[in-house]
């Protein structure tokens, strides 16, 4: 039986046949892609370097020697690799446990694939177990978590010892428990556009195309 650990090292490592030789990648952030920044480093020679969705990311690309790149100073990339919270049967996913949700739409946006790497407890049928991120403009705090609330949703500051975790980009992260997104592209569309609203969790608009599913039995390949 393997641990989650070792299925995530699975994934990591079989997303690199997903990486095109020449090209930047655009890496994503969490315990999974630190699996796959690590396989990465063995072909470093072979690509021109990475775009990354988070300081973190940026520190172990770094550190193993490969280049990262501004997202301002490329064009399109050919391939997002990253992790999420949960993945549904159309590629629909929640993402931003590791609090890089607004850089990962981003870079996520920038790539013409994005292929989705994850241990198999991340697939569900529904979106929703899974606290959903929101990154908000700490301003919009309490009017958001009221917002939440009409929909059924108990949203949370994240907190970071006894103050709120700032993220990459200086603002707040709220976790809303209680929701079942059964229309990922409409609940995205909607929460996005409430004023103080930087990013909401729900990747569909900016889904996957591909899942590596780790699982007992090997790798799986999902394609949507
Ligand atoms: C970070 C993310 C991660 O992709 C997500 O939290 C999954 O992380 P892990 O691979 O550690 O389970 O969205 O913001």
């Amino acid at each position: 039986m393997l641990t989650q650990d070792e299925l995530k090292t699975q994934v990591g490592q079989a997303a690199l046949h997903y990486v095109v030789p020449g090209d930047i990648v655009g890496v994503g952030t969490g315990s999974t892609v630190n699996k796959f920044i690590d396989a990465l480093a063995s072909m470093k020679g072979q690509i021109k370097g990475a775009v990354s969705s988070s300081v973190a990311s940026t520190e172990r690309l770094l550190a193993l020697g490969i280049p990262v790149f501004d997202a301002n100073a490329v064009g399109e990339i050919s391939v997002y690799i990253d992790g999420a919270d949960e993945i549904d049967g159309r590629g629909y996913m929640i993402k931003g446990g590791g609090a890089a949700l607004t850089r990962e739409k981003i870079v996520a946006a920038q790539s013409r694939r994005f292929v989705c790497i994850a241990d198999e407890s991340k697939l569900v049928t529904v979106l929703g177990k899974f606290p959903l991120p929101v990154e908000v403009i700490p301003m919009a705090t309490q009017r958001l978590i009221r917002q939440f609330a009409a929909l059924g949703g108990t949203a949370q500051v994240r907190m970071k010892g006894a103050a709120p975790l700032v993220t990459d980009n200086g603002q707040h992260i709220l976790d809303v428990t209680g929701l079942q997104i059964k229309e990922p592209l409409a609940f995205e569309s909607e929460v996005n556009q409430w004023p103080g609203v930087v990013t909401v969790g729900v990747f569909a608009h900016q889904r996957a195309q591909v899942c590596l599913l780790g699982t007992a039995g090997g790798v799986k390949t999902l394609t949507y």
